[in-house]
């Protein structure tokens, strides 16, 4: 959950290692620091952003390794910030992950001096012992990772040896291939700016980068990985004018939504072409899905569930993917399981996956992320093509994610006769008009941003709604809480009286979806239980429905299955808005970091 970038080159290292870092930020923002690598090794590393980091310049640097820390073992203190170094001073290393033995390793290091409380600092200390017995630096890093438990990725440098040589266990680690050199990332935007050729590095792999070379062995043997192109552009990985990457991002979501659909409709089979590997016999015979995941991504599954049950007539189970368990006697043969995950390399999710494939159930992973380690270990992969996402919260990758989610429960609706082609057309029909039902809702960002700032001092959000609009209650309440730090918390709308309603007041506004998918009577009146305690309500209401009993209306155009989808986008920007109405640092909310490798 940290960020690793690595240069050798003919390009000034600490100018493309901070630019590498500036991108990798939403990995990990409370401390910062690059090692440069010239006649010797200098270390530039303090607690806070990268912004705050002063970095000379240094002609005489040939590389250099820099990271971006989100703390796990220690607390954001300028002596615990990466990289670390031996004690001569010659190895300098940055890692991402957990070691869990690294206790047991500084009690062996006994007489070595520490100078953080990070479990990393074993490594540099662990690769001087054996350059100390007359390894190389590749050696040396081999014969320390043999040490080491847990996950990780790391980097390594000597003032005395050429290149850097990086390994990855569980954590990811892209190399880029450029004109002017090698380039290390934790992903691709690192250094997308710089070249688009890339290979993925796989779990066991130890790569040594020359400025014109790479080599890469895995368990002893010396192993080549392809070289792939990503169609990403170095204007993905910037802010585009805009104040936040969260901005940008919602406002990126029609363009994104079209990346999702584009060339998976088949308008005269009335179904979804998604170029799956998965056996369409298997997907016949299913007879429950399981949905695994984390945050956002877990309430796209839950919106999955909603699509998906009544269109393919399918049992499918929703699970926070750190909760996710397989009992014995569970029929393992007819279950998919899916994991959805922007990254790729949740933690949680990941291990989920594990416990799944384990007890021999197919798997399959809806995710952003080409390369991710969990298409490598999945079955088969859908990409949501939403382009990447900076921000720390998830915007257009959960409407992404849930369209993805949307075409794929019309093909298995096809393929398993629950529904008609006409009906699936229909369906596809509510999902082409997604982008510009989004952009309807984004020309709205001015009364949007009123109500933002009128309420952006209560006491604590309320979002209820039912049906299709539940999940995108939870995540309405999640987007908000975790940009402002204010109080906000989703509901089913029909539960409100078994409990939350004693929190109402006059100064706890309700975001209430009216969508007419699910049974809008009932929603409207749970609205006038709030609004007889006083409540503000704000009714997120089918353009053209009369909600006059609402203090507020925002009107969300007509879209069937989809409205509650679209509703979610007024939302994203209802939270960014009274996050920026408080001065919160909106892309980099305290605590948190965009891709949690940790368990
Ligand atoms: O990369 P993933 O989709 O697996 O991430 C899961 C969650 O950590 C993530 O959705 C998180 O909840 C969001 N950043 C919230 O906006």
């Amino acid at each position: 959950m940290c960020g690793i970038t690595g240069y050798i080159g003919d390009n000034e290292s600490a100018s493309v290692l901070s630019a590498g870092l500036k991108n990798l930020e939403y990995r990990g923002y409370d401390s910062a620091g690059i090692a440069l690598i010239g006649d010797d090794v200098t270390v530039h590393k303090q607690e806070g952003t990268i912004d705050g980091l002063t970095i000379p310049s240094n002609a005489d640097a040939t590389h250099g390794i820099g990271h971006t820390r989100w703390s796990t073992h220690g607390e954001p203190t300028d002596a615990n910030a990466h990289p670390h170094t031996d004690c001569s001073g010659d190895v300098a290393v940055v890692h991402n992950g957990i070691l869990a033995n690294y206790h047991e390793l500084k009690e062996e290091l006994n007489g070595h001096i520490f100078e953080s409380e990070t479990d990393t600092e074993v490594i540099p200390h662990l690769i001087e012992e054996a350059i100390a017995d007359g390894a190389d630096l590749r050696a040396a890093v081999m014969r320390a990772l043999d040490r080491l438990e847990g996950s990780f990725a790391i980097a390594a440098t000597h003032a005395d040896y050429e290149g850097i040589v990086a390994a990855r266990q569980d954590s990811p680690l892209v190399i880029g291939h450029g004109d002017e050199g090698m380039y290390l990332g934790s992903d691709v935007t690192a250094f997308v700016e710089y070249t688009r050729q890339v290979s993925f590095l796989e779990d066991g792999d130890v790569a040594h980068l020359y400025d014109d070379d790479i080599e890469i062995f895995n368990d002893g043997e010396r192993v080549t990985r392809e070289v792939q192109t990503v169609d990403w552009d170095a204007s993905a990985a910037g802010k585009a004018g805009h104040d936040h990457y969260m901005h940008k991002e919602i406002h990126e979501q029609p363009t994104a939504l079209r990346q999702a659909i584009s060339g998976r409709v088949d308008d005269l089979a009335g179904n979804a072409s998604l170029n799956i590997d998965l056996d369409d016999g298997f997907l016949q015979t299913i007879d429950e899905i399981h949905i695994a995941a984390c945050g956002t991504s877990y309430h796209a599954g839950l919106y999955a569930k909603e699509l998906i049950e009544p269109l393919v007539d399918i049992s499918v189970r929703v699970d926070l993917a750190s909760e996710y368990e397989v009992y014995d006697g569970h029929n393992t043969q007819d279950t998919l399981v899916v994991a959805v995950t922007q990254s790729g390399e949740t933690a949680d999710t990941l291990s989920a996956i594990r416990r799944a494939k384990a007890s021999g159930m197919t798997t399959f992973a809806v995710t952003n992320t080409v390369g991710s380690t969990i298409t490598r270990e999945v079955d088969d992969s859908l990409f949501i093509k939403a382009g990447p996402e900076i921000g720390v919260a998830a915007t257009k990758t959960f409407v992404s994610q849930v369209t993805a989610l949307a075409l794929f429960a019309t093909y298995l609706g096809r393929l398993r006769g629950t529904i008609s082609a006409d009906e699936g057309a229909d369906i596809l029909e509510d999902i082409r008009q997604l982008p510009s039902a989004v952009q309807a809702i984004l020309d709205e960002e001015a009364q949007i941003r009123r109500l933002a700032a009128q309420y952006s001092d209560s006491k604590a959000f309320f979002f209820i709604g039912r049906g299709l609009a539940q999940p995108v209650a939870l995540e309405s309440a999640l987007k908000l809480k975790e940009i402002s730090y204010a109080h906000a918390e989703g509901f089913a709308a029909g539960e409100l009286k078994h409990g939350p309603l004693a929190l109402v007041t006059e100064n706890t506004p309700v975001l209430a979806f009216l969508n007419q998918s699910a049974a809008p009577e009932e929603t409207r009146n749970n609205v006038k239980e709030v609004e007889s305690r006083g409540a503000p309500v704000i009714g997120l209401a089918t353009d053209g429905a009369d909600e006059s009993f609402c203090k507020h209306t925002i009107d969300i155009p007509e879209l069937g299955r989809l409205e509650p989808l679209v509703a979610n986008v007024a939302l994203q920007l209802f939270a960014y808005h009274v996050a920026n109405e408080m001065g919160r640092p909106i892309d980099k909310p305290r605590n948190l970091a965009k891709s949690v490798t940790v368990g």
